[in-house]
């Protein structure tokens, strides 16, 4: 099978080159030993099946579930990582941003948002991109200032431009350089302030790419690393091909138990998350795509892990006030104006829930006010009816090949 509409946003996150228009997260505030305020999400308790071992800390962020929101440009704004830690997203990252963009970021009305960050959202991860070790340092220093509880590091992103000016995954071909952004992130950032990185499992599938992702993988983590996130793709391959999952088992074979490994890729349904995670022995998952339009994906994997049965998918009802709570966010994050146009891209996505989508989809598409879209949800949710799981092929999958 060829390319799927998921491609679609992969391109968007090429071709953005990670700065796109948006900002972040959720939950019950804690305040970890050091004082340092980090808050965990009001997940439930593992449950029998999965009852082991002490609870996931990013340094001292204490995380409630291993199931996070990851970062999506031109998606995982504030609001997005609201609605997937109301949902049970433990953890969410804010989409990708360039250093050069936050030194010169001011406090903009238009821009003021990158860098908002909602209270009932910690822990909430800010991801950065760049090419320069001491820009990026700057960039670093910026994002801890506004209040990130985790800095990320981007070493993954294969959009052609990006790759051009030497940014994202272009550090996986040359593993000095990325250690030394790396060591110099980690000595600007507060000391009680974790750095993780993001990865691809290599450039391509050379000897001396697999070389590369090792040298860097095992020199960050001697720099104090505190996760990597590997996407089980080469950045040749960008969305084209399955997540090799066999990958993640290996690099979390190689770190031992001591040391996070997130998995990424491939993870659309609530029984990916689980599957990826007792397959491959990862300590947590970011859902991507899987959750665009879909943060019941969150409660689903929650009750899998705990052993309960997989809930219904959400009724037409339980989708509108969705909509609607998230619209809300966007009100107040972007105001009036923009945020019809923001909310399209999640409404197409959202569509994807609803038994009739193609008409809700053609419904949604040019939506250009609040009283539009309740126009739609009106039409089409009222009669509450069962919705439907997201099928796969609306993002692609591992056998397929298409994300
Ligand atoms: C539209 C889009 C935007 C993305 N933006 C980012 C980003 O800002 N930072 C990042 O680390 N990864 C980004 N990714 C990669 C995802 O986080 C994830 O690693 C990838 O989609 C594989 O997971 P999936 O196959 O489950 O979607 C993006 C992916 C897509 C499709």
């Amino acid at each position: 099978m060829g390319v799927g509409k998921s491609d679609a946003q992969a391109e968007q996150y090429q071709e953005s080159g990670g700065q796109s228009d948006r900002a972040s997260g959720v939950v019950d505030g804690q305040v970890a030993s050091d004082g340092k305020s980090c808050h965990s999400g009001s997940v439930p308790k593992r449950g029998l099946v999965h009852e082991s071992g002490p609870g996931l800390k990013i340094g001292n962020c204490e995380i409630a579930s291993p199931f996070f929101q990851a970062a999506l440009s031109g998606y995982s704004d504030l609001p997005m990582r609201v609605i997937a830690r109301r949902h049970g997203a433990s953890y969410a990252l804010c989409e990708v941003m360039l250093d050069q963009f936050l030194v010169t970021l001011t406090d903009r009305a238009r821009t003021r948002h990158f860098l908002e960050i909602a209270d009932e959202e910690h822990p909430v991860g800010g991801q950065l991109m760049g090419s320069e070790p001491e820009q990026f340092a700057a960039g670093a220093i910026k994002m801890a200032e506004a209040g990130f509880d985790v800095i990320d590091i981007n070493f993954g992103c294969p959009v052609k431009k990006v790759l051009g000016r030497c940014r994202g995954g272009f550090h996986l071909s040359q593993p000095e350089v990325a250690l030394e952004i790396v060591a110099r992130t980690r000595d600007v950032v507060p000391p009680d302030r974790p750095v993780t990185i993001k990865m691809r499992r290599g450039m391509d599938d050379t000897a001396e790419s697999r070389d590369n992702f090792y040298r860097i993988l095992d020199g960050a983590f001697a720099l104090g690393v505190a996760a990597i996130t590997v996407h089980g793709r080469t950045v040749k391959q960008r969305y084209v091909g399955p997540s090799r999952w066999d990958f993640l088992a290996e690099v979390k074979r190689h770190v031992g138990p001591g040391r996070l490994i997130f998995g990424s890729g491939d993870l659309f349904s609530a029984e990916d998350c689980v599957q990826m995670i007792e397959k491959t022995g990862v300590d947590g998952v970011t859902i991507a795509r899987g959750a665009i339009g879909n943060p019941w994906i969150f409660q689903q994997v929650h009750a899998l892990w705990n052993g309960l049965p997989l809930p219904p998918p959400p009724t037409l009802r339980q989708q509108a006030d969705v909509i609607r709570e998230h619209y809300r966010l966007c009100q107040q994050t972007y105001g009036e104006k923009r945020s019809s146009i923001m909310m399209r891209k999640f409404c197409i996505k959202y569509s994807a829930s609803h038994p009739d989508h193609e008409a809700v989809r053609q419904g949604l598409i040019r939506v250009a006010s609040l009283d539009e879209v309740e126009a739609v949800l009106n039409q089409h949710y009222n009669d509450d009816r069962p919705g439907r799981y997201v099928p796969r092929e609306v993002h692609g999958s591992q056998e397929e090949g298409c994300s």
